[in-house]
């Protein structure tokens, strides 16, 4: 059946035609047949250079050969116990041994469960009940963070969900990114109620918007002086930007991390981290409850750990920020020779263009963008065989399957997209 059919009997029995908002691509989709390497086949038998990587979850590509492998030597001797397997323990170690200031993990299903647990967590810890985030950062779809959300949240106009009592979000303090005085004032004007600030370390879902030089020390500095954690939600960036994720690329100390995406390897996962003192409050052995019947589920753990593994034994996160540096630098080349001022951002395998003509460090800067362009920019892209997470507010990632002539053909495909989406502004 082609895409278009699909959508329009999906639209029937799933909200929207999809399962998850930002899915919802204009027209209609493209239904996904088969995914290989840095490559997506669709039902109209279209292919697809694809920059979105199932929104990060990837990083060795589509079906990489040793993850399919550690699944089926998984399923071939079952797949689910609820008890313990060993290789939870080896998933732990590895994690433990490589990630600064996590002595013990828990692992639960999503990115979402994981900050969930981690508010919750830095809750209990401090006796505190509430906690400062960030405009335009995402940490999943619950309660406490559904506001000024990103990512869908910011594509599809809706900062605040119905449906979150108020009583919940009073508790949730907002301020702007890289902004070290709202931090203080915020602490300040809730004097000993702040259990934690919870931030992307780069915001991933807003674009991509990098920390600038020194905000995440000077804001853990200013956390602890107030008694208050820093909580880093490392989902997009761990395993990604450095082995110890954004705590070890740019120094900084987290008291609670959260994971989830590349150490599942493509299979749901999520995990929260810290020293033994925060992570012994969590059940069983402290008061602060979390439970989960696929908790460390046996096959995102083995396809984690062959994830994982891959990327040591292959110095994948080298070669991976290496495709990023280059795609980088051909998209300030194309910008330039186009002069279109737009801003190229990014950082390791991340990146993403805004349509600005001024360098974006924070949710205002972002929505000031041409969001409106992008869509148009994504749209031509995607008949010419480059797929890109479909929005202004979303980060692109290469994978070690972009080999650098796909860099440079999609590079092609870029100069012409940002030319036309031009043309048609001017036009407009
Ligand atoms: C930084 C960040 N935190 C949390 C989440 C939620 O993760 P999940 O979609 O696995 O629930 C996401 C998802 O995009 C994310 O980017």
């Amino acid at each position: 059946m082609s895409n278009e059919s699909l959508f329009s009997k999906s639209k029937k029995v799933l909200v929207g035609g999809v399962n998850s908002p930002v899915r919802a691509i204009s027209p209609y989709p493209f239904f996904v047949s088969k995914g290989e390497g840095a490559r997506l086949y669709d039902e109209d038998g279209n292919a697809y250079i694809d920059y979105c990587q199932a929104f990060g979850a990837l990083i060795l590509g589509h079906n990489h050969p040793s993850v399919r492998q550690a699944v089926r030597e998984r399923i071939d001797n079952g797949w689910c116990f609820g008890t313990p397997t060993e290789a939870e323990l080896e998933f732990g170690e590895f994690i433990t041994q490589r990630v600064p200031n996590v002595d013990k993990i828990r692992c639960v299903n999503t990115g979402t469960e994981a900050t969930m647990t981690a508010i919750r967590l830095a809750r209990g810890f401090a006796g505190r009940d509430k906690i400062i985030k960030i405009e335009g950062a995402f940490h999943g779809a619950h309660d406490s963070v559904l506001v000024k959300t990103g990512s869908g949240g910011l594509t599809h106009s809706v900062p605040n969900s119905e449906g979150v009592p108020a009583d919940v979000t009073k508790n949730t303090v907002l301020i702007p990114y890289n902004d070290t005085e709202a931090l203080e004032q915020a602490l300040s004007e809730n004097k000993g109620e702040i259990a934690a600030l919870i931030t992307e370390p780069v915001i991933g879902n807003a674009g991509c918007i990098l920390p600038k030089e020194g905000y995440l020390q000077e804001a853990k500095r200013i956390l602890a002086e107030h008694g208050s954690l820093l909580i880093l939600d490392e989902v997009i960036t761990g395993f990604r930007l450095a082995p110890g994720g954004a705590q070890e690329y740019y120094g900084v100390d987290a008291d609670i991390v959260t994971m989830g995406k590349v150490i599942g390897g493509g299979f749901p996962i999520g995990m929260v981290g810290a020293r033994v003192e925060i992570m012994d409050e969590l059940t069983p052995l402290g008061p602060v409850y979390n439970a989960g019947t696929f908790n460390g589920h046996p096959v995102s753990i083995a396809a984690g750990l062959a994830t994982l593994k891959t990327i040591e034994e292959e110095g994948i996160l080298d070669k991976v920020a290496q495709t990023g540096r280059r795609m980088r630098k051909g998209l300030v080349d194309i910008v330039d020779d186009l002069g279109l001022g737009y801003q190229v951002q990014g950082v390791g395998p991340m990146f993403q263009v805004f349509f600005n003509g001024s360098p974006v460090w924070d949710l205002t800067g972002a929505k000031a963008s041409d969001a409106a362009g992008f869509l148009k920019y994504c749209a031509i892209l995607r008949d010419n065989g480059v797929h890109l997470p479909p929005s202004q507010f979303e980060c692109c990632f290469v994978s070690s399957a972009h080999e650098n002539e796909m860099i440079d053909f999609s590079l092609e495909r870029f100069e012409e997209a940002m030319g036309v989406a031009r043309g048609e502004e001017n036009a407009g």
